[in-house]
């Protein structure tokens, strides 16, 4: 349960940081798991990239039917401009998603065990759903940066509730890409959602076009263990991971079933 202080904490800065929230033993049975996955991994013909730098990225079936299953995407610079890989398949992996927190039996029992919906409805969530869930590789060398956003851009309801859970599963500082964040920044409107164009595909549709507040990104250096819990309306950021480290995280968002999910987000699940 979270202090009153720590949710004033989140209510000014908009995260909140909570050191040694995820113990080792769970720490080590999502990445075992997660390298599991991958060892059973068949790569596909045609290779599904992760990012969110693109103006309308990767939209392809795989990407936009994965909100229910546990699927895995590359990293951009894992494969030449060939199609070929570049980096062995432990090493070329972006992030695998968004299901297995309801689908594999590892993930299920390591969620349940961190509580997330606890912390959700003592920061106003009235009826948590556990909506998205992604391992995050960030692989040494090659993992991509990930440009400002909102994560209620991505997963939108009326009114807006979308509450982040990001675990550190490795220490994550500013050589591997750890997060970053305008602090106080989620009293900023929502610059934009990310939904399905009525043509097929994705887009973006601008809902204010001003600009980001003129304020630096704090740094949220953490060690292995350490929770983050971001507002939906955040500013937050990570650089390209250029050392030898990976810095693996786990996020899972949860919305709240009290207020309409809205019907062309991108992530459609139907568990
Ligand atoms: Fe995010």
């Amino acid at each position: 349960m979270l202090t009153a202080k720590q949710i004033e904490n989140f209510e000014k800065n908009g995260y909140l940081v909570i050191k040694d929230y995820i113990n080792k033993d769970q720490r080590d049975a999502l990445m075992n798991r997660a390298k599991e996955l991958i060892d059973d991994f068949e790569p596909p013909s045609s290779h599904s990239v992760f990012t969110t730098n693109e103006q309308e990225r990767t939209s392809d079936e795989y990407f936009l039917s994965s909100g229910d299953q546990i699927r895995f995407f590359f990293e951009e610079k894992a494969i030449d401009k060939n199609g070929n890989f570049t980096v062995p398949k432990q090493q070329s992996i972006n992030k695998i998603g968004h299901a297995q927190h309801a689908l594999d039996p590892v993930y299920k029992q390591v969620i349940k065990e961190l509580n997330f919906p606890v912390i959700g409805k003592q920061l106003g969530i009235k009826d948590p759903r556990q909506l998205q869930s992604m391992h995050i590789f960030k692989q040494p060398s090659i993992g991509g940066e990930v440009g400002l956003h909102q994560d209620s851009t991505f997963l939108y309801t009326t009114p807006m509730s979308c509450i982040g859970f990001w675990v550190a599963l490795e220490d994550a500082n500013i050589e591997n890409g750890c997060l970053q964040a305008i602090t106080g920044g989620h009293s900023t409107p929502l610059k934009k959602r990310f939904k399905l164009a009525a043509d097929g595909g994705t887009e973006f549709e601008i809902l204010d076009d001003s600009p980001w507040p003129d304020q630096s990104l704090d740094l949220l250096e953490v060690k292995a263990g350490t929770l983050i819990v971001l507002h939906g309306q955040l500013p937050h950021y990570s650089a390209a991971n250029t050392s030898k480290r990976s810095r693996q995280a786990f996020s899972l968002h949860l919305v709240d079933q009290n207020c309409q999910y809205a019907k062309d987000n991108w992530l459609q699940s139907s568990i």
